[in-house]
């Protein structure tokens, strides 16, 4: 532990990013104001009032920075500038001053695992292995040759994207880099203090811009074993259908114990004394290890200073569709939180641009309850672009996968172009997004009908679902900061838990039915009016009766008395 358990214990500010409710922009794909085919940043800009209209209070953007592009930005080549087909700086600043006047704070993305090797860092620890740069990279010596005379890696790493050796020799060095993703991302050295400040250097750069904060890039590969020992084989891979990097079971290649130090070293550049004119956060991406999510969880908050850092909570992207299995999240989750410090700030995401689409993974009916589950749980909640409006996973034909890590996905060959394709505006050709001829990825078939603009005029959308919500949530303070107590509702398919705070506010209760078919039950609680049922056919009406009958997926919020 880094931080000590006293600091952590007064009382919960009740103010962001508590209650956030976070709208991911993956900019290349959301705006694109100069007909390349590509978003941009003024495309954002010019769309902040839809996000605005959904009642979010903070945007999170995807990079944007100048990048060759093998991993579409995460392969960062200057941590300080702006990809010229993305914009410019002053079209960032300009972005900056209409969130402010839109009420949206920013996240930006940072990456410090790996740059791209198009950095100027990299390029210098290549060239040699006596320059100021030579030891900023994972480098390695050979440990022999195979039976061709080939330079053998010193262990048996893979790269989450291909799910080859994540070794890759450098004639020029000739010596090993290592590369936990793509081959064009160098993992660049942590246990080197000139690194690490040069990191925490970039996080200054951009919080002086007047960001309140980043979501922080595959922070577990940060640190990994010191001796570079291989990773143990995973029992329960199957070839040819799981993703090759799931092979091994990265217990030496990531997620070594110094990761903590580093990312409390990252959240103390937030508490400089010059950035305390606002709040300032950062959310950690780490996927837990899903046989021990609650202790990785936890783990994470004892760690790193939680008044100013949490980890994604990313159950609404594992967990199984079970109320069951949500029941018992929630309850251990929740109250391992409160136990621990009431500065712990969950934070929910339920899509992003590395997973399918929640559309396409549960099917509408149970996306809109999903939706109902997401806006009102504690903490920040993260709704990634296009979900709002329904968009499901966009079949892409082969010639067009831009993705790297379709090659490592040997069943679908896919990758993450599915969920990365062109925001959904209009009826207009291409969407509204783009005038250019092709778009950088295929618009989906549905556009005609899943647009904003339709969206907009239909009550009974989801679109005006996520809006009602969104806009419930920022104006509640029992949703924003109240408890979450979960139901001990006699029937297995139902989820149902109550938020509620001291004094004057409303409080609420929510009802999931999680499964296709009808389900009854008696809430519980003395429940008041009906706020919106997730199901445009829902049988209830603002009066609920006291045994209530949900449709199949149907989800409910209502008042409690
Ligand atoms: C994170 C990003 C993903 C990227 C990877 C490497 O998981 O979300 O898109 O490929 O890190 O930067």
């Amino acid at each position: 532990m880094h931080t000590s358990l006293s600091q952590h214990h007064s009382n919960a500010p009740h103010g962001w990013p508590e209650g956030a409710l976070v709208y991911q922009v993956y900019p290349r794909s959301f705006q694109d104001t100069n007909g390349d085919g590509v978003g941009d940043l003024p495309g954002i800009t010019q769309r902040l009032p839809h996000i605005r209209s959904l009642g979010a209070n903070t945007i999170w953007i995807s990079p944007f920075y100048p990048s060759p592009m093998a991993d579409f930005g995460y392969d960062v080549a200057d941590y300080c500038d702006v990809d010229p087909r993305l914009g410019t700086l002053d079209d960032f600043k300009e972005l900056m001053k209409e969130a402010e006047a839109n009420k949206l704070r920013v996240f930006t993305d940072l990456v410090p695992n790996h740059t791209s090797d198009e950095h100027a860092w990299f390029k210098q620890s290549c060239a040699s292995r006596d320059n100021p740069y030579s030891d900023w990279y994972v480098w390695c010596d050979a440990v022999g040759n195979d039976s061709s005379g080939n330079p053998l890696p010193p262990n048996n790493w893979r790269d989450a994207l291909s799910g080859d050796s994540a070794w890759e020799w450098s004639p020029q060095r000739e010596q090993f880099y290592l590369h936990s993703f793509n081959v064009h991302q160098p993992d660049l050295n942590w246990s080197n203090p000139q690194v690490r400040e040069a990191i925490k250097d970039v996080m200054r750069f951009w919080l002086t811009l007047g960001v309140d904060g980043f979501r922080v890039d595959a922070v577990y590969w940060m640190a990994k074993h010191p001796l570079l020992h291989d990773d143990s084989i995973n029992q329960e891979y199957v070839e040819g259908e799981d993703l090759k990097y799931e092979a091994l079971a990265h217990d030496n290649s990531r997620g070594w114990p110094a990761v903590y130090a580093y990312l409390t070293e990252m959240a103390d550049v937030l508490k400089e004394p010059q950035f305390q004119d606002k709040p300032r956060f950062m959310v950690t991406e780490a996927y837990p290890d899903r046989h021990n999510a609650l202790p990785a969880y936890m783990n994470f908050y004892a760690s790193v200073d939680p008044a100013v850092a949490a980890p994604f909570n990313f159950e609404g992207l594992t967990l199984a569709w079970h109320a069951a299995e949500w029941r018992k999240f929630l309850k251990s989750f929740h109250s391992a939180l409160e136990q621990f410090s009431a500065r712990c700030i969950a934070s929910y995401a339920f899509g992003n641009h590395d997973q399918p689409r929640i559309a396409s993974r549960l099917g509408e009916p149970a996306a809109r309850s999903a939706a109902i589950l997401l806006l009102t749980l504690p903490g920040m909640v993260f709704l990634y672009y296009g979900d709002e409006i329904g968009m499901k996973d966009v079949p892409i034909p082969t010639e067009f996968i831009q993705d790297p890590a379709a090659n490592g996905d040997p069943k679908h060959h896919l990758g993450r172009d599915p969920e990365r394709t062109p925001m959904q505006w209009s009826a207009e050709r291409n969407a509204g997004f783009s005038d250019a001829k092709q778009p950088w990825l295929p618009i989906a078939d549905d556009y005609q009908t899943h647009n904003v603009d339709a969206e907009s005029q239909d009550g009974r959308s989801i679109l005006s679902l996520y809006r009602l919500l969104g806009n419930k949530r920022a104006s509640e303070a029992s949703l924003l900061h109240g408890d979450l107590h979960v139901l001990d509702i006699e029937n297995d398919e139902v989820l149902g838990y109550t938020r509620t705070s001291d004094g004057t506010a409303s409080d609420f209760a929510v009802f999931i039915n999680f499964s296709a078919e009808v389900a009854v039950f008696e809430p519980t609680v003395q429940l008041g009016k009906l706020v919106v049922s997730s199901d445009p056919q829902s049988e209830l009406t603002a009066v609920l009766p006291d045994v209530i009958t949900l449709r199949p997926h149907e989800a409910v919020l209502c008042y409690l008395a």
